[in-house]
């Protein structure tokens, strides 16, 4: 049946995927229809990334009636809320990216992780499953759950093999548990009520917009405030790098073609020793700040190791590239520099998200109301 794909409830898209996703659908493809981004905005979300989107596209542009995007200030542990935002905007799909993303915050303090990653997926497919509901009680299938995961679920490789969508899954933080928790609790509402979902599980993503706790725009940013740079235990732990408009586009692909109830594995085939890769993103960052190499390579600092630390990831992603003929558009030279020249470019978004004068505003901007 032909998937409507017209009023898009975004969760999580003022994070890092997420706002580069509703950037994405406006930007580049031919999408006509309206996009509800839900969002609690934590510390990693941000409406500043949005700013220009709601300038073009929102309510106070184009008029509520007409708007083609909208904010909800949301939890997705908020049954209520969620429950009028489904009705109030007649949400025929969901592209589910809202989580706790960081996993060394998950060491720290797991609990957040539980609630969003597996209350927050529960709460969002329980809604969709009774408001999707017909009135001979089957459910719409013109309609799509997908849910955004991580190749961090299958667990971690040794120096060979890659994770297929059949790996079996061994998540060893409490992050990439609590993601493989809500991967299972999606497959298992398409096959206990017929839910149409798709999933995606993606390797690691870099781009604009990411919030600078993560490898890349952590060390972008230390190298730029001549800071130490950290590198955790010996430094050949491996990930495999994607340019985050590929995910995006890959995320895009399998809602408009994926086969309902599949899950399609997303990745860079671009692996890289932690190490190598923070040399390389240095090189890229002293030429265009005319520094010397040398020089900032002499401030990596070996730091303890994270505890639990998976080893390698590596993702084969011929499935989607077979059946849907999605393929990477960007080499890992060209996003990293797109990525160098983004974080240079923007000193206020930066500032902001580090100050935490962006929280204050929150606060009075939604908190306050
Ligand atoms: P992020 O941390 O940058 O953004 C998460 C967003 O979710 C933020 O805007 C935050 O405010 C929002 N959020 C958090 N808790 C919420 C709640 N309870 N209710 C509503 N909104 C909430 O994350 P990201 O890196 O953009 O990741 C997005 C998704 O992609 C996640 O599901 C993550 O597991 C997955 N993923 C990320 C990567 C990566 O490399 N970053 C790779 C593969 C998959
Ligand atoms: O694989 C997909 C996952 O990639 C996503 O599901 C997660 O949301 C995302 O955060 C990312 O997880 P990682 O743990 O791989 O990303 P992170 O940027 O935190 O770390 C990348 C690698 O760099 C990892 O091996 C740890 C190491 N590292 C990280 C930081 C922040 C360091 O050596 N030093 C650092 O300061």
């Amino acid at each position: 049946m032909k998937r409507t794909l017209t009023n898009i409830l975004v969760t999580g898209g003022a994070g890092f995927i997420g706002a580069n996703f509703i950037h994405f659908l406006f930007n580049k493809t031919d999408f006509q229809g309206r996009i509800i981004n839900l969002d609690a905005l934590t510390y990693a979300g941000n409406l500043e990334s949005l700013k220009d989107i709601d300038l073009k596209f929102g309510i106070n542009t184009l008029g509520k009636t007409k708007a083609k995007y909208i904010f909800e200030y949301a939890d997705i542990t908020d049954k209520d809320a969620v429950n009028r935002i489904f009705k109030e905007y007649s949400i025929d799909t969901v592209v589910h990216f809202a989580a706790e993303s960081h996993v060394d915050r998950s060491i720290l303090g797991p609990e957040a992780f539980i609630k969003t990653n597996i209350i927050g997926t529960f709460n969002l497919l329980e809604t969709a499953r009774n408001f999707w509901k017909t009135s001979d009680s089957s459910i719409r299938q013109d309609v799509l759950f997908h849910h955004v995961s991580t190749d961090e679920v299958y667990g971690s490789l040794g120096e060979t093999g890659y994770f297929e969508e059949t790996t079996p899954y061994d998540p060893r933080s409490p992050y990439s548990s609590s993601k493989a928790s809500s991967d299972h609790l999606v497959c298992s509402y398409s096959h206990t009520y017929e839910l149409p979902i798709t999933l995606s599980n993606c390797s690691n993503n870099y781009g604009p917009f990411q919030f600078p706790e993560k490898l890349i725009p952590l060390m972008i940013l230390n190298i730029l405030g001549g800071k130490p740079l950290p590198i955790y235990g010996d430094g050949k732990n491996v990930r495999d790098w994607l340019y985050v408009e590929d995910h995006n586009n890959a995320v895009w692909t399998i809602m408009n073609k994926g086969k309902i109830g599949e899950k399609y594995n997303i990745g860079g085939e671009n692996e890289w020793q932690n190490i190598k890769l923070l040399e390389k993103l240095i090189d890229f960052v002293a030429k265009e700040i005319n520094k010397d190499s040398a020089e900032i390579k002499k401030t990596i600092k070996w730091v303890q190791d994270r505890p639990g630390h998976d080893r390698r990831y590596a993702i084969n992603c011929n499935k989607l590239k077979n059946e849907l003929g999605w393929s990477q558009k960007y080499t890992f030279e060209e996003g990293l520099l797109a990525t160098v020249k983004w974080y240079l470019s923007n000193p206020n978004w930066v500032a902001n998200v580090q100050s935490g004068e962006y929280a204050n505003w929150i606060k009075n901007n939604y908190e306050n109301r």
